[in-house]
């Protein structure tokens, strides 16, 4: 006999998992300095109309597709076709790569929640970075052991990963209850702190200014879209997987704007605080904001603890409040990728949940180990590179064309009409046929393709006898070597490929039933 499926406790529990899961460390490191490199107060542009068209929709369709067929995305598929099972997998499988550096990043997050204390980083902060902190190597070949410290930070990560999903919706409700409004609260605070700073109004003008020209530039469009995708956790299997336990009456349309629209205003908000700080470190050392502004790893643990020392007013308790915030902001995404999957398998075979959640934790765990050895950082920025541009993209567009075409963009909208107050129109339709497969494909192609080098060459302005051969692709990620490039990058995601057939070809309890 089937048992019931969990359902979310209220509405409002699944709207905090979902905004849990979609707010992370990319609002706050990502977002601004894309805004501020595509055009400042012009990305918001772009980056609203990304919103409407791709992510709202595409939130819809994640939430939709898991309320209507009851399953994560694996049987979701399945359900669609069953030789589309795989794509589920596919999803489910790079997400849980993503997790495998997303828990290290939190494993560093753990070391300079101590460090904070008495910010043992000193005055170098780089120095104390990627020497003391990661024993950076000099090349991605040259491995060493793992680095103890992070190591023991990773495990303290899939240790909170483990918990916090070990009753499914129901402790995944508890956490969020603390995991999404704190970091909310103490990113509030550093907008003020950070406002209140002298300097502040110049980084806010870096972070802001309007550059109208930048619209006209394809690649800033891209930009607007690739945040809009891999901020929502869009492509991953886990809205789908969230939206299944929500029950049959409830309201997909609204959560999925609420979401949304949470998750951009807390990216806008996360560039106030992130600018005025900035501004302030730019007013200090007398330089201009251009000069210090970074994003990524390097602006959490390099920059932000420079700001942090030259705070007159108990920097310490910044500190830990950064990086506790850091930490609160990740673990509810963290989880969302591997509930994902134990939701996946365990639509599949049935398992006691503990078990899956243990074995799934315990390998993902153990891959991550790699990114904690002395080449990590080589490793989790070529993996981080391929999975969120073509891992997403690919699984985006497999969604979307299989939602779409082969199931029926109508039905799934028909389906969330049924319980929606907001009814959705044709325009989603659209949206999901039309609009977000093509811009999927064009990130794609503007990834791989040196489209610049072959506009010029077919207009005639090339380079004078240069062979297609070496203008057609994009030369290699940050110059990583070839090898490096094809374990972490290509290898990486056709292995998950396959693995993604077979284990889509193993019997599931269905199978034996049917
Ligand atoms: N949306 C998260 C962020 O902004 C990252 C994430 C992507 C989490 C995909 C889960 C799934 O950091």
């Amino acid at each position: 006999m089937e048992k019931k499926r969990d359902t979310w406790d209220s509405r409002f529990i699944f709207v905090m998992a979902a905004i849990g899961s979609a707010v992370g460390l990319g609002n706050v490191w990502r977002f601004p300095y894309t805004c501020y490199k595509y055009g400042g107060g012009a990305f918001l542009i772009p980056f609203f109309v990304a919103l409407l068209t791709a992510g709202i929709p595409l939130m819809i369709l994640e939430f939709g597709l898991g309320h209507k067929m009851r399953a994560a995305a694996p049987l979701a598929f399945r359900s669609i076709r069953k030789k589309y099972e795989w794509v589920g997998w596919f999803a489910v499988l790079t997400g849980l790569f993503v997790m495998t550096y997303y828990g290290v990043v939190m494993g560093w997050c753990f070391r300079y929640l101590a460090y904070a204390i008495n910010m043992a980083w000193g005055n170098d902060t780089q120095g104390f970075f990627y020497n003391g902190v990661l024993k950076l190597s000099g090349g991605i070949g040259d491995i060493g052991a793992p680095v103890g410290w992070t190591l023991f930070g990773l495990f303290l990560c899939w240790l909170g990963v483990f918990f916090s999903i070990i009753k499914g919706v129901k402790s995944v409700g508890k956490v969020v209850m603390w995991t999404v409004p704190v970091p909310v609260i103490l990113l509030l605070a550093f907008v003020i702190r950070g406002v209140t700073l002298p300097g502040a109004m110049d980084g806010l003008s870096y972070y802001l200014t309007p550059d109208l020209m930048a619209l006209l530039d394809w690649e800033v469009w891209l930009q607007a879209y690739g945040q809009v995708f891999f901020s929502l956790s869009i492509g991953f299997g886990v809205m789908i997987a969230y939206g299944s336990f929500l029950s049959e009456d409830s309201d997909v349309t609204n959560c999925a704007f609420i979401t949304c629209l949470a998750d951009a205003g807390i990216c806008f908000m996360a560039g106030f605080a992130v600018f005025s700080t900035l501004g302030y470190l730019a007013f200090t050392e007398g330089k201009d904001v251009a000069e210090v502004v970074k994003s990524g790893p390097g602006l959490a643990f390099v920059t932000y603890p420079l700001i942090i020392n030259k705070l007159h007013f108990i920097p310490q308790a910044f500190g830990v409040m950064f990086f506790l915030m850091l930490l609160t902001l990740g673990i509810d995404s963290a989880f969302s990728l591997v509930e994902a999957g134990v939701a996946g398998s365990i639509d599949k075979w049935g398992l006691n949940r503990v078990s899956v959640n243990a074995i799934i934790s315990f390998l993902a765990f153990a891959f991550g180990i790699l990114y904690t050895t002395r080449a990590g950082l080589y490793w989790l920025d070529i993996v981080d590179f391929y999975l969120t541009n073509y891992g997403l993209a690919i699984v985006g567009l497999l969604e979307c064309v299989l939602v779409g075409y082969v199931y029926g963009a109508d039905k799934i909208r028909e389906h969330v009409n049924r319980t929606s107050e907001i009814r959705i129109g044709v325009w989603w339709d659209l949206c999901i046929k039309i609009v977000t497969p093509v811009i999927l494909l064009w990130m794609i192609l503007a990834k791989l393709l040196n489209v610049n080098g072959i506009a010029a060459k077919l207009a005639g302005r090339g380079p004078e006898g240069a062979p297609w051969r070496e203008i057609l692709f994009n030369p290699p990620y940050e110059g990583y070597p070839a090898w490096a490039q094809m374990a972490g990058g290509w290898g990486l995601l056709l292995a998950l490929f396959v693995a993604a057939l077979i284990i889509s070809s193993v019997k599931s309890r269905r199978d034996g039933n049917a």
